[in-house]
């Protein structure tokens, strides 16, 4: 079945590859009529010989063909029934509607076999999901340090998306390790510096020292012509937003107290966010909530985000004069006119907030370039540095700089651990707190010395004791195997003594420190890769498509076909100059094997063999670094609810005995409140609370308002939902509907584009959305439009004609001002959305290109997942979700035989008080308290044992 189901994937993704020209997209209508069961079967038997005769769609040459998520309406139908077809005309991707991609109504039933249709749907499913990433790899990289021209033109006959070293990625003069990694001449790695991951992060990359470490530049996903549309640099922009838009234009506060407040029931009793004095249960800040996801989830987001990127510098912004922030404008018959002070009122906004400048790296204009008659600009109008390392390397826990890594704290008594405290009456181990001889900002001080401690909050806290924890563990586990078995081999080797066996009594604990953080950073990435976004994206193509990420489609099951696709990944797709083979081939079938261990299951392996160390790797051409647009889409401030709804794990676990303003939990509140009231209750709090849906109206009141000390400004406060409007505007984030057409999806015509088509036009939600879409054209306006404006060459019309100003409306008729409209407003105003999908669909095809890439072109997670850097212990540590052989799952979630997911593990192994709650928990970061219920559900349901709980009142 598993051979079956894999053979009918790859095979429709090789066709794609390699057959015949697209076959054109047609629309279905909303017009179709219904069938009667007999009826829909015959036609989708007929669809599915159709689309199978019509061949398979073909990565296209050039951007405007991109499939834009839309099949033709034979395969929509063969995969997924009339219910497909039925909603093709919106600008929404297809496979949403397939079989087997929602809950159990989305099962074929009473006609055909259950399996056939949902096998269909399913495999459908991920090869749109593989085409989109095929399509990504090949239309959305654009790095920013230097190398786009060879990207473009390539280098000594190799194409260049097939390059694999860049004359940018060699360390500089300056740097200490100049000379340790060949200096002048060829660079390469070697030694002590590919042993470990390094503190900033140079050297994962043997070949290309520079990579990914603090203080490269951002990358970009989209055309650098497009970015900094307020610009107006090209005709395209300037046609595209007609002098509109600028930093505060239209006024991001305006924006954020109309379209991102919480309404609330009852103002008193939320009182701005802040709660009630002596954390009343009686407080209550009304929020949308997600059914299947928890608080947890949103503290695991950031805490991840504190590992990947920074545009801050250790707290900090640029030194200069602050800026303004909005509070000042609202559009009125179209033309910006100033709030009166009874509005601002009204609003609530502040007009004397201001903010410091975001560090700009580069902002020279950029060196143009022609390839074929086409002339580029060589990199972004202004980039920024991303002040961390870009890998996936635990650095908000270990550090990515000089400063940084001061802040932790090894343990005296075995400096392989980390210094945790003990706080009685609680168990367990506690991060310390920072001295003053520690550097740190002032409005750190009080707060427990980690690594990256800005933002801190009670989740982060959670998160970093509790991985500090598990450091502590694996560094247990290995010292009592040792004592055991002292002269076992640990796997460890030295690159400069490589014959010689690191035997276990040997290990040093500077060794066994680095491997502990090695470990740290691989099961990290396993829990948000097959546990956290399974949860985010809770349906089954997406449960397949990312445990295919890590362990491959067939998981631990058929290993000898799983190696034949690695060794012909690696070895043939991944060493070619073909560019074809090098990109789209590789990513294709590296979803059989899986990314994980990519590469490093070689016979013979060498640690001083480059291509076996270096070997699975693959950065499609582009270095790798995180772009401008990966930041925007992790702008999750609803996740975040305003209060805490805090329970006791020793008594009843169904009782919420206070309600905790997360204000009150932040900087160093959040360490008085985790040393006050011990992990394991705060652990339970946030496993049982739902966290914010991310939607329109549902921004945390107490971030609008927060008081940062950082501020020299006349109110000391931020609205940081407009924040995240000026940042995106600052960077140069493309608006809403070019960033769609960038990353190849379909464009909308007018606000009415967002309202979810699939809800009943009576329906109350439907109301409220149209309520809504009022409100983004009384914001973001109209205009009269011109049909001699083309805005976009990354997109065509159906007909093959530009894009034009009118996007497809009469020429001189009012349309929506839709270009205008911000990325983050876009995405959150989103209501059609794959099932269980607690994104948008814009914002995944982001995470689909980066999520991968951050795996693939990072050696520890592929040829250098071995034992010569992890020891014996930590390989199987990392696969097995700890020590000892793989727990399994009692019963089959969603009809899965599964092992017990790595967080539960963590969870229970340095949390053991936590235990009996997790016993009844599939996934960390479905709310604890939530029956599953069958296939797929998103019911907001109590398992047996949490009737009593009152979250689960109506
Ligand atoms: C207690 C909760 C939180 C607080 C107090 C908070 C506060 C802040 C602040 C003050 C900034 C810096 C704004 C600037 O000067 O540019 C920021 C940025 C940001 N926050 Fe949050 N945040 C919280 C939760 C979250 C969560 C749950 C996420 C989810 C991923 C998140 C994602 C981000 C991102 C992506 C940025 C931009 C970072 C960058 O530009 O490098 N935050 N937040």
């Amino acid at each position: 079945m598993k051979n079956a189901f894999l053979i009918l994937l790859l095979g429709s993704v090789v066709s794609a590859l390699a057959g015949p020209a697209a076959a054109q997209v047609t629309s279905g209508s909303p017009g179709d009529k219904k069938l009667s069961p007999k009826q829909e079967e015959a036609a989708e038997l007929k669809a599915c010989v159709q689309h199978l005769a019509g061949g398979f769609l073909k990565v296209p040459d050039t951007r405007e063909l991109r499939f834009q998520g839309k099949v033709t309406t034979q395969t929509a139908r063969c995969r997924g029934g009339q219910q497909a077809v039925e909603f093709q005309f919106t600008p929404w991707v297809d496979w949403a509607r397939y079989w087997g991609a929602g809950d159990s109504s989305s099962l074929p039933v009473g006609f055909l076999s259950v399996k056939g249709p949902q096998l269909r749907g399913i495999a459908g499913a991920l090869t749109d999901l593989e085409y989109q990433r095929m399509e990504l790899i090949k239309f959305n990289l654009f790095d920013n340090s230097g190398t786009y021209q060879t990207y473009l033109s390539g280098r000594g006959g190799v194409g260049g998306a097939a390059l694999k070293t860049w004359p940018e990625m060699r360390l500089p003069k300056d740097s200490p390790d100049y000379d340790a990694v060949g200096g002048d001449g060829e660079q390469l790695c070697k030694g002590d510096l590919i042993r470990a991951r390094t503190l900033n992060g140079i050297c994962n990359d043997i070949r290309n020292p520079r990579m990914g470490s603090t203080g490269m530049p951002f990358m970009r996903n989209v055309e650098f012509e497009t970015t900094f549309p307020d610009l107006e640099q090209t005709t395209l922009t300037k046609n595209r937003h007609g002098g509109r838009i600028n930093l505060l234009t239209p006024d991001p506060q305006l924006i954020s107290r109309k379209l991102f407040t919480r309404p609330q029931s009852s103002p008193a009793a939320c009182n701005s966010g802040f709660g009630l004095p002596n954390n009343s249960v009686d407080a209550n800040c009304d929020y949308e909530k997600a059914p299947f996801f928890n608080v947890l989830a949103a503290y695991w987001i950031q805490f991840m985000t504190h590992d990947w990127f920074s545009h801050m510098d250790d707290g900090h912004n640029a030194p200069g004069p602050m800026m303004d922030v909005g509070c000042k404008s609202k559009l009125v018959n179209n033309v910006p006119t100033p709030l009166t002070p009874d509005e601002i009122q009204k609003l609530g906004c502040r007009p004397n907030d201001a903010v410091d400048k975001t560090y700009v790296l580069n902002d020279s204009p950029p060196e143009q370039f022609s390839v074929s008659g086409h002339t580029y600009l060589s990199r972004a109008p202004k980039t920024y540095a991303n002040n961390n390392t870009a890998w996936w390397d635990a650095s908000q826990l270990y550090g990515y700089d000089e400063t940084s890594v001061k802040r932790v704290k090894r343990d005296p008594q075995d400096s392989a651990k980390m210094l945790l405290e003990s706080i009685p009456p609680f168990a367990g181990g506690y991060l310390p707190v920072l001295q003053p001889s520690d550097p740190a900002q002032p409005q750190w001080r009080g707060q427990e010395s980690v690594a990256f401690p800005d933002n801190w909050s009670i989740g982060l806290s959670f998160y970093h004791n509790l991985f500090a924890r598990e450091h502590n563990s694996f560094v247990d586990e290995f010292r009592g195997q040792a004592a055991q078995n002292p002269t076992a081999d640990s796997g460890l080797r030295n690159p400069s003594v490589p014959s010689h066996v690191i035997r276990n009594q040997e290990v040093t604990p500077d060794e066994l420190f680095n491997a502990a953080r090695l470990v740290i950073a691989a099961e990290i990435a396993k829990i948000h890769t097959i546990e956290w976004t399974t949860q985010l994206l809770y349906d089954e193509p997406l449960y397949k498509g990312m445990n295919a990420n890590w362990n491959g489609l067939l998981g631990a099951g058929d290993p000898e076909v799983s190696q034949a696709l690695s060794d012909l990944v690696v070895h043939n797709f991944g060493k070619s100059e073909d560019v074809k083979k090098a990109t789209q081939w590789y990513s294709a079938f590296a979803s059989g094997p899986g990314i994980i261990g990519l590469g490093s299951n070689v016979d013979h392996y060498e640690i001083t063999n480059s291509n076996d160390v270096n070997g699975g790797v693959n950065h499609f051409g582009a270095p790798f670094n995180f772009p401008e647009e990966f930041v925007t889409v992790y702008r999750l401030h609803p996740l975040v609810p305003d209060l805490i709804e805090y329970r006791d794990a020793g008594k009843d676990p169904n009782k919420i005995v206070e309600k905790v303003a997360v204000i009150q939990t932040f900087e160093n509140k959040a360490t008085d409140a985790m040393r006050s009231r011990g992990i394991a209750n705060w652990g339970l709090s946030l496993g049982r609370q739902r966290l914010g849906l991310l939607t329109l109206h549902n921004h945390p009141q107490f971030l609008q308002n927060i008081r940062l000390p950082r501020l020299d400004s006349p109110t000391g406060q931020i609205d940081i939902a407009a924040l995240d409007l000026v940042r995106d505007r600052e960077h140069g984030v493309p608006r809403f509907n070019e960033f769609r057409r960038q990353y190849g999806l379909k464009q909308l015509t007018s606000y009415d584009d967002f309202v979810d088509q699939t809800l009943p036009a009576d329906s109350a939600a439907r109301k409220q959305q149209m309520e809504t879409i009022a409100q983004l054209r009384e914001i973001y306006g109209t205009h009269v439009c011109d049909s001699a404006k083309v805005i976009t060459d990354a997109q065509l019309n159906p007909d093959g004609t530009p894009i034009n100003d009118c996007l497809g409306h009469p020429n001189g008729s009012v349309v929506d001002n839709i270009e205008d409209v911000d990325t983050v407003v876009g995405w959150l105003a989103e209501y059609t959305r794959p099932h269980g999908f607690a994104i948008s669909e814009t914002q995944f095809v982001v995470f689909i290109l980066n999520a991968s890439r951050r795996l693939y072109s990072d050696r520890f997670f592929t040829s250098s997942f071995r034992p010569e850097f992890y020891t014996n212990l930590g390989v199987d540590w990392v696969n097995h979700n700890g020590p000892g052989p793989e727990m399994m799952e009692t019963g089959t979630p969603n009809g899965h035989r599964q092992p017990v997911a790595p967080l539960k593990r963590v969870l229970m192994r340095n949390i053991p008080e936590l235990t009996p709650e997790l016993q009844h928990v599939i996934n960390a970061f479905d709310p604890w308290g939530r029956d599953r219920g069958q296939y797929y559900s998103l019911e907001w349901k109590p398992r047996p044992d949490a009737t009593s709980d009152s979250a689960f009142k109506p």
